[in-house]
């Protein structure tokens, strides 16, 4: 007002506010002709910022992790899990009141003690920087890369194919067909209500950037149709969802056979986090180094068999939180199939079998050192006790490309050695 008011005062000024005016609406004309033209994208634009806003949670403090991660300490009431409708009124559970019982003291850290002092120091990299507070819960900041990165913002943070790790399918050609290979061992035909494993840490090369390389315990509930329900935890080098080659704690949900339902960490509401010092999806450090030291990672999914959630804990110490029953169909009662393994994504974007490894990208034969494991793998029975599952089977799409040998002995109770290079002579 001010400025219009002075270019009022006098005549000449007024010719000068003419001219303006004219190369206004001449720019203002340009500007919204480029703007037509450009519609979707900022339409996009403001979808992805409209996403991050809602993933992105105001922080109490936020650390900067060396690999480029933001860690974002938030208020425990504000995590996304309470965004969902069904969590409004939610109270949230600080502890679970069962955690299984038996076996559990047996095998702790037997490997650390016996073969390398560094096993107890796996941690995750922003430590470093700092730690969050008392009552915030540390989340990975999602970047706006990443969302522009996924198909739409709808599929960002899910898995981006159908992927069925079933060992019997009644076709094949399926198996193969979505481009997932797997390398596992599983049960089957009982109730489970959660399993235990502790598996090496490495960081297998990834050929093509929308591959992706994860070790993972699988708790399954239902059939491998529409409707199955997975409750996923693991290690994952994936840089089409995170933009490096760096190995991430992980987890995943689904109620509906990866369609509309679940979703990586906390990138969709579900998952109760309690705990302060672990972030998911954030890097894990240090990884195993071939014929060196091993590292490895203990994981125990189970279900809280009053409260009826699922919780997950990392390591011996670190109970992250749980997933609320309601979540789920089959699960909501038990799971009817436990998986433990290995599975990549195998693009052939060339027309030949991609390299990106799995695991250590060694073969089981090479063993202890070199090959990739699960060790002390144990399931949880209807009575809430931890015990090693019986007739445990196998499954590899190609085990020329990515294989598993299961074994068992004193210490290391059930174990498996797992994975592969990819291509290779026999795997073309
Ligand atoms: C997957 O395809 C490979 C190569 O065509 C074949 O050798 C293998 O048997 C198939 N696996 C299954 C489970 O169908
Ligand atoms: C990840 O590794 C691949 C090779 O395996 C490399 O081409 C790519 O540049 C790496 N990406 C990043 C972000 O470091």
């Amino acid at each position: 007002m001010a400025m219009g008011d002075a270019h009022f005062s006098s005549g000449r000024r007024s010719r000068r506010v003419v001219v303006t005016v004219v190369v206004f609406f001449f720019f203002w004309g340009l500007i919204s002709l480029s703007c037509a033209a450009r519609l979707p994208i900022s339409k996009q634009k403001f979808q992805v910022q409209k996403h991050l806003n809602r993933l992105n949670k105001p922080a109490l403090k936020t650390i900067q992790s060396p690999d480029g991660d933001i860690i974002d300490c938030v208020h425990i009431s504000q995590q996304p899990a309470f965004d969902h409708p069904f969590l409004k009124d939610h109270k949230i559970q600080m502890r679970p009141s069962y955690h299984p019982e038996g076996l559990y003291d047996v095998f702790e850290n037997k490997v650390s003690t016996e073969n390398n002092d560094g096993t107890n120091a796996i941690t995750q990299l922003w430590h470093v920087n700092g730690r969050c507070p008392e009552d915030t819960i540390p989340i990975r900041r999602t970047k706006e890369e990443e969302v522009l990165r996924a198909s739409s913002v709808k599929r960002y943070g899910k898995k981006q194919h159908r992927s069925f790790p079933q060992p019997r399918s009644a076709d094949p050609d399926l198996i193969n067909q979505s481009g997932h290979q797997h390398a596992i061992a599983y049960v089957e035909g009982d109730k489970y209500y959660g399993a235990k494993a502790t598996l090496n840490v490495w960081e297998p090369k990834i050929q093509q950037p929308n591959e992706f390389s994860l070790s993972q315990i699988w708790i399954l509930g239902g059939s491998f149709g529409e409707d199955l329900n997975s409750i996923e935890a693991g290690w994952q080098v994936s840089p089409d969802l995170y933009g490096d080659n760096n190995t991430r704690l992980f987890t995943y949900w689904t109620s509906d056979a990866y369609q509309t339902t679940g979703c990586y960490n906390l990138l969709c509401s579900g998952f109760v986090q309690i705990n302060n010092e672990i972030a998911m999806g954030a890097s894990i450090f240090p990884t195993s180094a071939y014929g060196s030291s091993q590292y490895d990672i203990s994981l125990l999914v189970w279900k809280d068999q009053k409260e009826g959630n699922w919780w997950m804990q990392f390591g011996n110490e670190y109970v992250l939180g749980y997933w609320p029953a309601f979540l789920f169909s089959y699960l909501a009662d038990s799971a009817s199939m436990i998986e433990w393994g290995g599975e990549v994504v195998n693009s052939a974007s060339d027309g030949q079998h991609t390299t990106t490894q799995m695991g250590s990208g060694h073969f089981p034969e090479e063993g202890f050192g070199k090959a990739s494991y699960f060790r002390n793998i144990l399931i949880v029975d209807g009575s809430n006790n931890l015990r090693a599952p019986k007739d445990v089977g196998t499954f590899t799409e190609q085990s020329n490309c990515y294989d598993v040998q299961i074994g068992n002995n004193g210490d290391w109770g059930n174990y498996f050695y797992y994975g592969g290079p990819g291509r290779n002579p026999n795997c073309p």
